[in-house]
């Protein structure tokens, strides 16, 4: 399968006065054309920070140590800030994390989009304003919204609106940072469906954050576990659910109540600091089955059967 986004050896640090704070510490995968990837994981395992790292917008303190992001053909960690100006939104587009409260709230629906469009194309303010409207059309908003200031808006619809900013110049990809939370289930189910169509209607292919695993079971074709800043598996979505490896994903699919499991299991323990990640691989201190080269060895990812990669001392030879 062709990829349209390979990320290699990626380490985005953070400076602080104890020391680097390894955020990302060496994460590589690839997301294949017209796919939705997700990317699930704790909180802090540095997903946001993944996402940040690949479309070079990590803010001071923190910096990109080493890795390479490869996309249309560059390097995105090497490209001139000018030319990567020009791919973000209309080849490579974001939604940020907490996107419902990052409109500006004295700036009605329309002026907003429409700001973005002239911004990253050469088209008149005329062409733009129809293309809000169609934008909206799409995320299924009527145009009136346009008109609308974002405080008008329940959550659920900001959140509909930052997905139609992201998409309407037509991204080839799309990273989406948490883009449904904070929302009751049936409108986040909504805001789902609307992802995986606009996908599918305009053959885009999307990064889907979420740290609950249901939005991945939803909509997702393949999904890697993140923990301490390293992708722990990586599989299918209908494979891993039903034959979880790593001890971490097993876990967590464990956490997630369902009709026969009405008691959820947590994983014992707490995560690890970023500024002094365990020797050997990062979950031994809380994994069941540990053996002696767990805590000596870091375990790299490898392929243990068809699209399925797994980083644990378990499955080595
Ligand atoms: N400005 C900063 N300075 C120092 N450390 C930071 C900074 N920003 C993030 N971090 C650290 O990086 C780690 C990863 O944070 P990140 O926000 O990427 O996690 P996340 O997986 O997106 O979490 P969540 O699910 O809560 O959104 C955390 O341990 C956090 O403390
Ligand atoms: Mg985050």
């Amino acid at each position: 399968m062709q990829a349209i986004l390979q990320v290699e050896n990626l380490r985005v640090y953070f400076t602080t006065i104890e020391g680097d704070c390894k955020s990302v510490d060496g994460v590589s995968f690839r997301v294949y054309n017209k796919e939705i990837l997700g990317i699930a994981g704790e909180s802090g395992c540095g997903k946001s920070t993944l996402i940040e790292g690949i479309l070079r917008l990590v803010k001071s303190p923190g910096y990109i140590k080493s890795g390479k992001v490869l996309f249309a053909g560059s390097d995105l960690l090497r490209l001139k800030e000018r030319n990567l100006r020009k791919i973000r939104w209309k080849e490579l587009s974001y939604i940020p994390q907490g996107c419902m409260n990052a409109l500006n709230p004295v700036l009605r629906i329309e002026e907003q989009i429409v700001d973005g469009i002239v911004t990253h194309t050469d088209l008149s303010g005329e062409k733009a304003k129809e293309m809000t409207s169609s934008a909206l059309n799409a995320v299924g908003m009527p145009s009136e919204v346009a008109g609308m200031y974002p405080h008008e808006l329940s959550g659920g619809m900001r959140q509909r609106v930052a997905i139609a900013m992201s998409t309407c110049l037509r991204p080839s990809l799309v990273l989406a940072d948490e883009p449904v939370t904070a929302l009751d289930v049936i409108m986040q189910r909504l805001n789902l469906q609307t992802i995986a169509e606009l996908k599918e209607r305009f053959g885009m292919t999307v990064v889907l954050v979420a740290h609950d695993m249901a939005c991945h079971a939803e909509i997702c074709d393949r999904i890697c576990i993140m923990y301490a800043g390293r992708l722990m598996e990586i599989g299918i979505v209908d494979q891993l659910f039903q034959k979880p490896l790593h001890p971490y994903t097993k876990g967590l699919l464990e956490a997630v109540p369902s009709l026969e499991r009405r008691r959820v299991k947590s994983i014992a323990g707490l995560a690890p600091s970023p500024l002094n990640w365990p020797r050997g691989c990062r979950f031994h201190p809380r994994c069941p089955f540990q053996k002696e080269v767990c805590g000596k060895k870091e375990p790299v990812l490898r392929e243990v059967g068809s699209e399925h990669y797994v980083a644990c001392h378990l499955y080595g030879d």
